[in-house]
């Protein structure tokens, strides 16, 4: 039997004791784990400890959450193609201001602590790179292991509309629970939605927008915007704006349409 089933022989006691947060009679034993990529490593049960097991049941909940979690952003995290190779080492370094705004963004990444909160918002005219460099800060990253999410808000805003339907896989709640957790968050072109006029700063939008920025008050988020500060701030509402600056660096890319240059005609 042994050798056929070497884990059923193979657990053993270690001690004894009454936990003083059940008041059970607790026996913790050791046993080889029987497969998975641990195989073979010894694992530890506490028999008997009902605050063991509670807290293995919240471990296993909070493991399924971040497989969610994954899937959702892999759903979502998606560039135009045109980003899709974007990374530090191909942005090219136009005139002094792209310099500077390169190597910002390139210390914003290499010096992201998860306890120090720093927002980033890049603005500037088209295509001067602020997609490009919120993207490469996103991979980077994520190679570190921090979970990172690139958006374009016009199209989170369809995603949570999305939710609405009958047919949706996740809710709304689940999705903003999402975008708030996330260590790095990167809503790219925030003013860029479509509000109708006499709704500006008012608008569902603006509300949606709240509950995402006021919901990542202590994390890293980064903004990137065609507007100026007077244009963005009419567009998502003194509160939103008024968040979006709170711990934040601000950085104007300035040069030329990098779409349209040397393509004069
Ligand atoms: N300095 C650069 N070096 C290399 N590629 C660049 C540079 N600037 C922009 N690009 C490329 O040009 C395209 C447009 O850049 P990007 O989308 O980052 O511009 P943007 O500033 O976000 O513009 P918009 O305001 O229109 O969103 C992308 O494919 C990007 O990779
Ligand atoms: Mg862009
Ligand atoms: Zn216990």
């Amino acid at each position: 039997m042994k050798t056929i089933m070497p884990e059923l022989t193979s657990v053993s006691e270690i001690e004894r004791y009454t936990c003083e947060g059940c008041g059970n009679e607790v026996i913790v034993v050791e046993a080889p784990i029987i497969g998975g990529p641990n195989k073979g490593d010894l694992s530890r049960h506490k028999r008997g400890c009902l605050c063991w097991e509670n807290e293995q049941a919240r471990e296993a909940k909070k493991v399924q959450q971040k497989l969610k979690v994954r899937h959702m952003i892999e759903r979502y995290s998606t560039v135009n193609p045109d980003l899709a190779n974007a990374c530090f080492e191909n942005y090219q370094l136009l005139n002094p201001n792209l310099e500077k705004a390169h190597s910002m963004a390139w210390e914003y990444a290499d010096s992201f602590l998860l306890d120090e909160p720093v927002n980033l918002l890049l603005s500037g005219m088209y295509g001067l790179g602020k997609s490009h460099l919120a993207y490469s800060i996103c991979k980077v990253l994520s190679d570190k292991g921090f979970v990172s999410l690139f958006i374009s808000v016009p199209k989170l805003l369809t995603i949570v509309k999305s939710t609405y339907r009958d047919d949706s896989n996740f809710t709304e709640a689940e999705l903003l629970d999402v975008l708030s957790k996330v260590d790095f968050l990167a809503l790219d072109d925030i003013g860029a939605e479509k509000v109708r006029k006499e709704e500006e700063g008012d608008s569902w939008a603006t509300e949606k927008l709240f509950e995402i920025i006021d919901g990542r008050s202590g994390r890293h988020t980064l903004y990137t915007t065609n507007l100026t500060s007077d244009t963005l701030q009419r567009k998502v509402g003194p509160r939103n704006f008024s968040r979006m600056m709170m711990n934040t660096k601000v950085f104007k890319l300035e040069g030329d349409d990098y779409r349209i240059n040397n393509k004069r005609f």
